[in-house]
Parts: structure tokens; C-alpha cells; sequence
């Protein structure tokens, strides 16, 4: 009688199977060190360019990687329906959704002073009735400063700070900006336009350009900004040298009622670049008033709503979905990293955001302006 042939698999010899088991392994561990940037030093990575902007900014625990000065605010957005033409997401329906926002300046470091930067943020998160959230980070310039993930980072290096004088080398600067004109029109538009007087009169932009889906399914581009009612007024002399103005003057402002903004949507022509965020469309473009955002409490971030949200640009209700501008793969991805360092701190060490026991009394000096009064923040 003869006997059967072997099943495939007995066929294969032991070592075979090992070694095949072994290459396996090494595939994997190739591809999670690629991944961490290990194989490739010199590629950038998103660990690179978290990393770079704590060099820049110092490390401090249980903040935000970048724009780690701020506050929670609360309030919620009144649509009046003009913009569910564009988009089908449920937040431009007639009618209220919640938002919980956060007001903030950008850099790393929580009690940096607010007249130190140019810039001014606020991020949003609307949350639909059927729990779908529009997440976004808006600055006070309609333009960015650069159009590319890789030109970020290199910004970031130029803008390290120079040990000697803890400022920028203007050497440096100057010279990325010679290598990168695109950063010119944004350096020329903040010179043109002083930062205000406080969070509640800037108006702020998404910048990055997004695709509103309509309910036929087409898509329209289109970027968004919201206008304050409370008129504009520049930064004063007084501010310049004050460390905390910012929230202070926001939280005397909501003593006296909430503080508005309009929703406005600029919608591109087809010619219109959307994955540049250094360029700004023609200013005839039409534009929608959405609704009116409002917003009626603050609290410190240390123990506010906002503290543990990732305001990702890229979490889009259906109706909403990101263009395609490098820029916003690169946020979601670095925004993630963030987020991932600052929620792991907190884990490790409860008392990160507790108020610390009352220092001992020291004369008022520049040392005592290390503490941010309204932050409760550390140095
Ligand atoms: C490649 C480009 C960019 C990178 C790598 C980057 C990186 C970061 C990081 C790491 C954070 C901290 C996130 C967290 O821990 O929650 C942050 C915050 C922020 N960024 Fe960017 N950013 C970029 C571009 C932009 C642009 C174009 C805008 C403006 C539209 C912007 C607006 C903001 C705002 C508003 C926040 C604060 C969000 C909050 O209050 O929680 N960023 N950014």
C-alpha cells in the first residue's frame, strides 16, 4: 500500500517554519522602527517636529505641546440656516448646538506673556444632537506662515531660541524667510495688522481650506472665520508689558453678558487654491453669515472642559470633510502626539494641575510674575 502524500504544511521543514516566522518578526519590527523615524534620523516625522516645539517652548507637563497658554470657554452657536445650502451637517440647521471652546496664544510655554506673541487663537467643538462633533483651530490671521508640514519644521528650527539671549536668532529667521518667500504676505499681514486688545475683539480664521458636502452629495470649498461684535481695538502700550491681560479682561467682559461672534463662510471659485495655506482668496468671494456663536462662561484649563480635548481639525461631522491642504494631515497627526505626552502626564501625576501650597511671601519682583494668576499656571 502506498502512503498518502503529506498535507502541504508537513512539507515545509521546521527550520523553513522558523526562519519564515523570524522574517515575519523582522518585517514588523522594520516597519514599527521606520515608523518611529529610527531606520531614517533624518525624515520628518511627527515625534520630530512635537519634539522640536518642545525645544523650543520647554517641557511642561500636563500642556499642550503648542498654544499652551489659555483658557476653557463655554456657550453654544444659534444657525440660522443659511449655510445648510452648502453643507448637510445638522449644525447648520436652524436652531442651537453646544460648543466648548478654548482661547489661547501660540508656543509652548503655559505662563509665557500674552504681549510676548502676535497671535491669538480659539478653538471650537460644536456637538451635533446626534453626538457628531466639528472640531476647529482657528488663529487671528486669515493666511499661515507656511504651506507645507516640512516648511513648519523648519520655521521651528530657525525659531529656536538662542541660549544667550532666550530669543530667536534674527539671523536665522531672516534666513528662512529668504528660503521660503511664501512666508512673506503672512509676516506682512501681521505688520499690518497690530494684535488686539483682547480675545473677545479679534475676529479668527480656520485658514486651512475644507469641502462642505451639500445633502445632493456635491462639495463645495469653502474656509470659515468668525467676526466679533465687539469692535477691534489694537493692543495697547499698557498690555504690552502686563504678563496675563488676555484672560482677565475676557472674564470682565462676560461679567457684563455673553460675548458674540458671526460665523462667517467664504466659498472658493474653482480656481481658488485649497491646499495653500499661505495664499488668501480675492476678497469678493461670497461669503454666508451662518449664525451667531456665543460664548458665556471662561474657566482656567487646568480644571476646565476643554483641558482634555484634542481639537484635531480634521473630526468633521458628515457634511464636512478636510481639503486637500498638507497642512491639515500634519495638524491631526501632531495634535495627536500632543495630546497623547500631555493626557499621559496627567495619568502619572494626579496633582499636575492641582493648586500648589501657598509659596512663601516674596516682594513683588519679576520673579513673582512667573505664576500666572489667572492660569493658577507653573513655570
Ligand atoms: C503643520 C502645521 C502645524 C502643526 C505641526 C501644529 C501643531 C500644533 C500642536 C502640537 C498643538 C497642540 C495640540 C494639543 O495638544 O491639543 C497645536 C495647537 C493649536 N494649533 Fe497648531 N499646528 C500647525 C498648524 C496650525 C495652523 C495652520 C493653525 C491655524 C489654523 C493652527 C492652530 C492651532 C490652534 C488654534 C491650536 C490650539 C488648540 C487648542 O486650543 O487646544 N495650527 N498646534
Amino acid at each position: 500500500m502506498t502512503k498518502p502524500p503529506s498535507p502541504p504544511t508537513a512539507r515545509i521543514c521546521v527550520p523553513c517554519r522558523l526562519a519564515a516566522i523570524g522574517a515575519v518578526v523582522v518585517v514588523l519590527a522594520g516597519g514599527f522602527a521606520y515608523t518611529a523615524g529610527w531606520l531614517t534620523p533624518k525624515r520628518l516625522t511627527t515625534q520630530r517636529i512635537v519634539n522640536t516645539l518642545e525645544t523650543n517652548g520647554g517641557v511642561h507637563p500636563g500642556y499642550r505641546r503648542n498654544h499652551a497658554k489659555g483658557l476653557c470657554v463655554e456657550g453654544y452657536f444659534d444657525s440660522n440656516g443659511n449655510a445648510a445650502s452648502l453643507s448637510k451637517a445638522a449644525v447648520f440647521a436652524p436652531g442651537r448646538t453646544p460648543v466648548l471652546g478654548r482661547f489661547a496664544i501660540p508656543g509652548g510655554n503655559p505662563v509665557a506673556p500674552d504681549g510676548s506673541v502676535p497671535v491669538r487663537s480659539f478653538a471650537l467643538q460644536f456637538t451635533q444632537a446626534d453626538g457628531q462633533q466639528w472640531r476647529t483651530g482657528m488663529n487671528n490671521t486669515p493666511l499661515f506662515i507656511v504651506h507645507t508640514p516640512q516648511q513648519f519644521y523648519q520655521q521651528l528650527v530657525a525659531s529656536k531660541p538662542d541660549p544667550a539671549t532666550g530669543k530667536p536668532d534674527p539671523a536665522k529667521m531672516k534666513a528662512f524667510v529668504a528660503a521660503n518667500p511664501e512666508a512673506r504676505p503672512f509676516l506682512a499681514w501681521l505688520k499690518a495688522h497690530p494684535p488686539s486688545s483682547g480675545f473677545d475683539n479679534s475676529a479668527y480664521y480656520s485658514i486651512n481650506a475644507f469641502n462642505f458636502i451639500d445633502a445632493s452629495g456635491n462639495s463645495h470649498a469653502v474656509r470659515w472665520a468668525v467676526q466679533p461684535d465687539t469692535p477691534y481695538a489694537p493692543m495697547n502700550d499698557a498690555q504690552k508689558g502686563t504678563v496675563d491681560f488676555l484672560s482677565a479682561d475676557l472674564a470682565q467682559r462676560l461679567q457684563a453678558g455673553p460675548v458674540k461672534w458671526h460665523l462667517l463662510v467664504t466659498v472658493a471659485a474653482p480656481t481658488d487654491p485649497t491646499d495653500d495655506a499661505t495664499l488668501q482668496w480675492p476678497a469678493e468671494r461670497q461669503q454666508i453669515d451662518a449664525g451667531t456663536l456665543v460664548i458665556e462662561h471662561a474657566s482656567s484649563q487646568e480644571d476646565g472642559a476643554c483641558r482634555d480635548v484634542n481639537y484635531d481639525p480634521t473630526i468633521l461631522p458628515d457634511g464636512i470633510r478636510p481639503s486637500n491642504d498638507p497642512l491639515l494631515a500634519a495638524r491631526s497627526a501632531a495634535y495627536a502626539v500632543s495630546f497623547n505626552r500631555r493626557t499621559r502626564e496627567e495619568a502619572l501625576d494626579p496633582d499636575l494641575h492641582r493648586p500648589k501650597p501657598a509659596a512663601p511671601q516674596t516682594p513683588p519682583g519679576p520673579q513673582s510674575q512667573q505664576t500666572s494668576p489667572q492660569t493658577g499656571a507653573r513655570s
